[in-house]
């Protein structure tokens, strides 16, 4: 039993899926539970194609109820046999094995065994937790989300384009920067005799660099790693996630907040489309009504609501905040939990004061607003941030000498504002939070598959 063609071996998704009964078919996967019976065990395979596990029937008849023995859960065994109606409930086929070759063997030591663990225990396991219904379907539906975030931009005309993740700028200017650097540990490091000979760090947001492109093609998205060294562990923070980065000239902050619920929108009808399965593994276990929510929010009018209004109510709520709201504080997680409730939608809080927003982001005719937007979602707070970005000469050199900020560092970005400068505008999806959205799962260790967060990196 070795030597298959692909052609040969139909993942258990397509097995499941077949019209009719097949004869002589081979498949692989690993076992979740074995069950025996007077004269017949049961096998439940799983491929990881899909969250159903083909039943594999094994008759003491075969001759192969020693083999059968082995395939203890955990195992990674290849079957052959006869795709056949199903005897049994719950499943339409079953696969009547003819041969079944244990190709890995597993033992009762395998840490998977039938009952629920813990997300906290899975976490410990992140290299064996893929193999479970729950963080299977995860990646899974990570896998059809990035394919869909494509599809929305190819079908509105935005180039994919690839931005560094190595940078010598720090687009958000928090200093949250994980360098990169070749040099020995220790005081006598200097920068100029490092790699780049300056200092160098991986990338917290392609923005910047994204910028220049869509100057040049007109519509552009990134959609890649990020990384920021916040020391801030929460359940909603990552030292590296994906985001998912457009920009675009001739738009303006309407056009900007407009193509962010678009996005939304899309890839919830998407998923609700074409992954319902796996979806409705987490209604039933992570969140109930779930999938009600997520077609309310592919159907939903999105919110616009200037900052100053918002801080209004937040103030005027009456709320018990642990953090009191006042004009030109940043927004608290509960504070955009309050904003979401009190809305009963995803709002786009807009204008938000300058002091509180990066270097970059467009200056209003009243001074102090900048034409900032955040998308809020219930459940996790911000998802988008974004803006129309400042195209004049005068006003960006400005800024950058209000906050500190060196021109000559950013001579190339000042340049294609000399030269053809455009009104435009773009913003972030933090995708790792998106997925919490889609899932109802509410710590982003468990939307990714290897998470990095302070003190943890196993592998
Ligand atoms: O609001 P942020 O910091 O915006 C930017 O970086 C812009 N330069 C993006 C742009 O305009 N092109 O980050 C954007 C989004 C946030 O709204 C959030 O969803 C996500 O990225 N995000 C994080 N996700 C997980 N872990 C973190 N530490 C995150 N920081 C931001
Ligand atoms: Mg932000």
């Amino acid at each position: 039993m070795s030597n298959y063609n692909a052609s040969d071996r139909p993942s258990i998704k397509e097995l499941l899926a077949s019209q009719g009964p097949l004869a002589d078919v081979s498949t692989q996967g690993w076992v979740r539970t074995r069950r025996d019976a007077k004269g017949l065990s049961f096998l439940e395979l799983n491929d990881g194609s899909c969250l159903r596990n083909l039943q594999v029937v094994i008759l003491d008849g075969a001759g192969l109820a020693e083999k059968a023995r082995e395939a203890a859960t955990g195992s990674a065994v290849r079957v052959r046999g006869d795709l056949s109606p199903s005897q049994g409930q719950g499943q339409a086929w079953e696969l009547v094995a003819r041969d079944l070759e244990v190709v890995g063997p597993s033992g009762p030591d395998y840490p998977l065994q039938k009952k629920r663990h813990t997300d906290e225990y899975l976490r410990e396991i992140a290299h064996l937790r893929p193999r479970t219904n729950k963080y299977g379907a995860i990646m899974r539906l990570r896998g059809e989300m990035a394919w869909a975030v494509h599809d929305f931009f190819r079908g509105r005309g935005f180039l994919h384009v690839h931005t560094p993740i190595i940078t010598g700028n720090d687009c958000e200017g928090a200093g949250a920067l994980f360098r990169v650097t070749t040099l020995p540990e220790g005081p006598a490091s200097p920068a100029d005799e490092d790699f780049f000979g300056r200092p160098a760090s991986l990338t917290v947001s392609g923005q910047l660099e994204g910028e220049l492109l869509a100057l040049a093609l007109g519509r552009i998205y990134a959609f890649g790693p990020t990384f920021r060294a916040e020391n801030s562990n929460t359940a909603r923070h990552s030292a590296e996630f994906w985001m998912i980065e457009p920009e675009a000239a001739f738009f303006d902050l309407a056009d900007d907040m407009a193509l962010a619920e678009d996005l939304v929108k899309f890839l919830v009808a998407y998923a609700l489309d074409r992954c319902l399965p796996d979806l409705e593994l987490f209604d039933r276990f992570v969140e109930k009504g779930l999938l009600g929510r997520l077609e309310a929010l592919a159907k939903a009018d999105y919110v616009r609501m200037p900052y100053a209004e918002a801080i209004d109510r937040l103030s005027g709520s009456g709320d018990g905040f642990a953090f009191r709201p006042f004009y030109g504080c940043d927004l608290a997680s509960e504070h955009e939990r309050f904003l979401c409730e009190a809305v009963g939608a995803p709002v786009i809080v807009h204008d938000y004061p300058s002091s509180i927003k990066p270097f970059y982001m467009r200056l209003s005719d009243d001074g102090r607003t900048v034409a900032a937007m955040d998308m809020l979602v219930p459940r996790v707070g911000e998802l988008v941030g974004g803006s129309q970005r400042e195209e004049r000469l005068d006003v960006l050199s400005r800024r950058l000498d209000e906050l500190g900020l060196s021109r000559e560092a950013y001579w190339w970005y000042l340049d294609t504002r000399r030269w053809g400068g455009a009104p435009h505008s773009g913003f972030g999806l933090g995708f790792d939070r998106f997925l919490m959205l889609l899932t109802g799962v509410n710590n982003i260790r468990d939307v990714q598959p290897f998470p990095r967060t302070p003190r943890n990196l196993e592998f």
